[in-house]
């Protein structure tokens, strides 16, 4: 069902919060040196003594040559989002996407954000710098997210999100994908309606109170366009360019826009 009651969003609440404080503490442990693979290890860990299940580990989307194999999406450089939990390891500068899912008390909440791997001080002089972009590229994924979210009200339509959300990533340079979008939320990983990243105001679904939604802009540092790897699963950025993601899950209320997930 589309509208949550009453019951449903208190536990939703619960699980958000408790989903947020793992991706918290999942995020402090992505420095230089650790592998994604040990990330996930953490993040199921920390899932688990919550009290919830890892919404993604066994997930099945089309095309995909096996279940998503990890609790975690772990998505560096030009990984948009997906990224399996392998033995790779995050070095100094990479910008590192970490996604994750819970289902708590058979309801799920889905959250999201990106960070740059650091060891070193750097100057904050140093924007046009590679690792200066990759800063800039978050913030504005992030501010965007955001953006997305004071849209988001009683009445409001899916494209009064899209388009908010993609007037403000192309006016600061970035990219903005299309082949991924936001969805419904709560009763499962992924529901209707989508909530893409870009449109027109006024135009689509219409937002109703006890709505669940999880809003996720996705930019590039380049060309828009994103591809699935070899592998299946993981999107990348057809030009190589650095992507960042943000997600949080939100309750449509009459005048705004509850986020559940609050890290
Ligand atoms: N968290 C993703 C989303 O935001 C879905 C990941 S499904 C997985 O919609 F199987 F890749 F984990
Ligand atoms: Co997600
Ligand atoms: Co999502």
């Amino acid at each position: 069902m589309i509208i949550k009651n009453q019951k449903e969003l208190e536990i939703l609440r619960e699980g958000g919060k408790r989903l947020a404080a793992v991706l918290q503490e999942v995020a402090h442990h992505a420095i230089a040196g650790v592998s994604a693979r040990e990330l996930d290890d953490l993040a199921e860990k920390l899932i688990l003594k919550a009290g919830g299940a890892p919404s993604f580990k066994g997930y099945k989307v089309r095309g995909a040559p096996m279940p998503y194999p990890g609790s975690l999406c772990v998505s560096i450089n030009d990984e948009v989002v997906h990224g399996l939990p392998t033995d790779r390891v995050l070095k100094a500068g990479d910008v590192v996407g970490l996604d994750i899912g819970m289902q708590w008390e058979g309801l799920f909440t889905d959250t999201a954000l990106t960070l740059v791997t650091q060891t070193e001080f750097r100057s904050t002089s140093d924007l046009n710098s590679v690792w200066g972009r990759s800063n800039k590229l978050i913030e504005a994924t992030k501010k965007s997210l955001e953006i997305g979210i004071a849209q988001v009200r009683a009445g409001a339509r899916v494209g009064d999100i899209g388009y908010a959300i993609q007037q403000f990533l192309e006016k600061e340079g970035f990219g903005v994908v299309r082949e991924l979008v936001g969805h419904g939320v709560g009763s499962a990983v992924h529901e209707d309606p989508e909530i893409p990243n870009f449109g027109k105001k006024g135009v689509g679904a219409e937002l109703v109170e006890g709505m669940v939604i999880a809003l996720e802009p996705m930019a590039t540092d380049g060309s828009p366009k994103v591809k699935i790897a070899p592998d299946g699963w993981i999107w990348v950025t057809s030009d190589g360019s650095r992507a960042a993601h943000f997600e949080h899950t939100v309750v449509v209320t009459k005048n705004r826009a509850e986020v559940l997930t609050k890290w």
